[in-house]
């Protein structure tokens, strides 16, 4: 899709379709009021008679004759009082996939009035929604049904300043790519999403954005010690990789980004029960962010050090399988009793925290689609947030609201450690069902050492069952955005 913005007035946009905002309880305003003025008043008359209501990413479609654009798309922000850039990302992806899937090629986008301050956060919301409208989930289909068709997109940033503007096009055109990327490599099914295909996948990214990779082999994790990763790969026929990537370009302060990869989880010998299996292709969506994040961060040349962790495994049954009641030891020596085979992401994420430390990282954040404890707390609005170091959880929730990602933070308190006590070994994996999303940090606490650490539950929000008009059923992105945001945070 190409993408470009210009600084022409938006009645004169020569183009398929002009999107323009509608604000609740209120009479079109801006481009909107230029749009219904060329269309003698249709829009306004529509917006009069309740057709629309301007409602958040409600659509109303107008033909417009005789004039540049053949169509005025209006498509609600709700109240205006309550605007938020984020939403800008929602407003262009609807407006790509409602004009796509009717063939309209073409589209111009409009901002609204308030933008013009802040060019840059708008206009990036703007071309990342725009850019990860594209999206679709058909990639096996021989003949996708729902194509979006959009190819040409215009940002009218209006009076938005021409530099920040650009700068927006940029940051936003490499942030919907770097969610495409992880959302592509989430909706993927295992048998092609292999350790193999992710490290390659992580590779090829990594060339293409100049960032230093290496990808391990079992031989190298067992050289480390790493134990409990190994300890799930073992029944697997496919290979387990250790993916690392780099990008040095700050003064020492190593940020560590971790993410789960499990490829394919069934469970191991305590297998998971048969319905909704085939979801477990996507519980490596935490490493495919992780892989997409760090694209992006060497695409937009953060002037900070980052690493890229990757722990990827498949979690399958076999002759060789860890049984229920094995020991492991993890990288750091301590011992592990594995109750419950299915909790396998804090067994290789134990090991990677571990690398992190190792690679000397002044603050580590790991995303994992963990438990399903998080989807029966949380659901699947919101991600669990767990850290031990306030300032740093502060700072990443403030980062991470301007990207429209949630997260919402969870107590760590000393005693759901106690839970994760073995009589056997150090650690056991699994307490049982209770503050799941707590126990399975509170494991997770013990191989970060004194870092300041945050860890992200993903399991409810990464992929979706239901489609938006922004986004289709399937891999959300999550938590790219919002590393992203962190990058630039300690960056500046
Ligand atoms: N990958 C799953 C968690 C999950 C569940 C992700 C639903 C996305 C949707 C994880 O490996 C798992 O199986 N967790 C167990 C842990 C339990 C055995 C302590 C769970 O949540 O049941
Ligand atoms: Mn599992
Ligand atoms: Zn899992």
């Amino acid at each position: 899709m190409q993408i470009r913005i210009a600084h022409d007035a938006p009645e004169g946009a020569r183009t398929g379709a002009l999107v323009v905002p509608l604000f609740t309880n209120e009479a079109p305003s801006g481009a909107a009021a230029a749009a219904d003025a060329a269309v003698k008043g249709a829009l306004s008359d529509a917006v009069r008679s309740g057709e629309t209501k301007g409602k958040p990413f409600e659509t109303l479609l107008i033909h417009a004759k005789d004039q540049p654009f053949r169509r005025i798309l209006a498509v609600g922000l709700g109240d205006r009082t309550k605007l938020e850039s984020s939403a800008l990302a929602r407003y262009a992806g609807t407006a790509v996939r409602v004009l796509g899937r009717k063939g309209v090629s073409e589209i111009a986008i409009a901002l609204p009035e308030e933008a013009a301050q802040s060019a840059e956060r708008y206009v990036s919301a703007v071309a990342e929604g725009a850019i990860s409208g594209t999206f679709e989930t058909t990639l096996y289909q021989s003949e996708p049904e729902q194509r979006v068709a959009v190819e040409s997109v215009t940002i009218l940033p209006g009076d938005g300043e021409r530099d920040a503007s650009e700068r927006g096009l940029r940051r936003g055109s490499i942030l919907g790519e770097a969610v495409n990327l992880a959302r592509r490599l989430a909706v993927t099914p295992g048998n092609d999403m292999t350790p193999t295909m992710l490290a390659q996948e992580a590779t090829k990214a990594a060339k293409d954005a100049g960032l230093a990779i290496e990808v391990h082999d079992a031989e190298w994790a067992r050289a480390r010690g790493m134990g409990s990763f190994l300890s799930v790969a073992q029944g697997s026929a496919q290979p387990p990789k250790f993916i690392v990537m780099s990008h040095e370009k700050g003064k020492g302060e190593r940020l560590a980004l971790v993410g789960k990869g499990i490829t394919f989880d069934t469970g191991g010998i305590s297998i998971k029960p048969a319905a909704n299996m085939e979801d477990m292709k996507y519980d490596m969506s935490g490493g495919a962010g992780v892989i997409a994040a760090m694209w992006a961060i060497a695409k937009l040349g953060l002037p900070i050090d980052v690493v890229g962790i990757v722990p990827a495994t498949e979690n399958m049954p076999g002759g060789r399988a860890t049984k229920p009641g094995d020991v492991v030891r993890a990288m750091n020596g301590k011992s592990i009793e594995i109750i419950n085979t299915d909790a396998e992401g804090r067994l290789i994420l134990a090991d990677a925290l571990c690398y992190a430390n190792e690679l000397g990282a002044k603050r580590i954040v790991d995303a994992a689609t963990l438990t399903g404890a998080c989807v029966v707390a949380l659901g699947h609005i919101v991600s669990a947030l767990v850290s031990n170091d306030d300032a740093f959880a502060e700072l990443f929730l403030d980062s991470a609201r301007a990207t429209g990602e949630r997260y919402w933070r969870m107590p760590l308190y000393d005693e759901y450690a106690t839970q994760m006590k073995s009589d056997i070994a150090d650690l056991k994996n699994s307490a049982g069902r209770d503050a799941g999303v707590l126990t399975a940090a509170a494991f997770l606490r013990s191989f970060t050492g004194e870092t300041p650490w945050i860890h992200l539950d993903i399991a409810g929000t990464a992929y979706l069952d239901t489609a938006s008009s922004w986004a289709p059923r399937g891999p959300t992105g999550i938590p790219v955005r919002a590393m992203v945001a962190l990058a630039e945070a300690l960056s500046s």
